[in-house]
């Protein structure tokens, strides 16, 4: 008996297109990968927030603002992005085109999970005044129309209370609790897990 199954699995197996990371303009935001061209912007506020930005996420390797590291780092991202796996951006101010932070898509996986990671960080500079809110809200037409995934996820520690109030706006919903999940600041920390679906009201 033909259930249909089996070619809806073919489907999902085989539609990985590439997709180079398009330039995205929200509100009061740019998105868009980053370049060599922005390693002074990105290194100078990245040693600004250091203090800010410090107790949410993994330890910075030692040598991680150099230019070499970011090199580095860009050709991880271009890997990624070449195999369909991760998408990496900047977000900027529409006015002016200042570097504000950076978003991340990541751990993409199709099959019949067709999932990926959110992860975020804004300069302390410009916190608090809705922009990663914005970045957020404007790369989600990317993720579910243009990646046509099915599913966008984000962990924040419990105590992340800005983290926690972005993603609820957001549209996210709160689905559980995961024990020492990610290691962030040197520890294995429990992390609050959240996700929004591709039929999920987004505001
Ligand atoms: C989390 C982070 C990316 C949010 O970026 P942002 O540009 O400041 O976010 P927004 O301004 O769009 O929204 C933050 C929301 O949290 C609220 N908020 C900020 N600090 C808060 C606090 N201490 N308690 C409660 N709410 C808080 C803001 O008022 C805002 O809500 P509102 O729009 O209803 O006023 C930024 O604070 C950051 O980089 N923090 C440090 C690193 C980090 O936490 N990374 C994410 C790890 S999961």
């Amino acid at each position: 008996m033909d259930t249909g199954l089996g070619a809806t699995m073919e489907f999902l197996r085989s539609v990985v297109p590439f997709h180079p990371a398009p330039i995205i303009a929200g509100e009061k935001v740019i998105l868009r990968a980053p370049t060599m061209a922005d390693y002074p912007a990105w290194s100078s506020l990245r040693e600004e927030s250091r203090n800010f930005l410090m107790p949410w996420e993994p330890i910075w390797p030692s040598d991680d603002l150099t230019r070499p590291a970011y090199r580095r780092r860009l050709r991880r991202y271009q890997r990624e992005m070449h195999e369909a796996t991760g998408y990496p951006f900047l977000v900027f101010k529409a006015e002016g085109l200042t570097l504000v932070g950076g978003l991340t898509l990541s751990h993409i996986v199709r099959g019949v999970t067709q999932s990926c990671s959110l992860g975020y960080w804004m300069g302390a500079p410009y916190a608090g005044q809705g922009l990663m809110g914005a970045a957020v809200k404007a790369i989600m037409p990317f993720v579910f129309e243009t990646l046509r995934l099915h599913r966008l996820e984000a962990a924040c520690l419990p105590h992340n209370a800005a983290s926690i109030r972005l993603l609820e706006k957001a549209g996210f919903t709160r689905e559980g609790y995961a024990r020492r999940y990610l290691c962030i600041e040197g520890r294995w920390q429990d992390h609050l897990l959240f996700a929004i679906v591709s039929d999920d009201p987004r505001p």
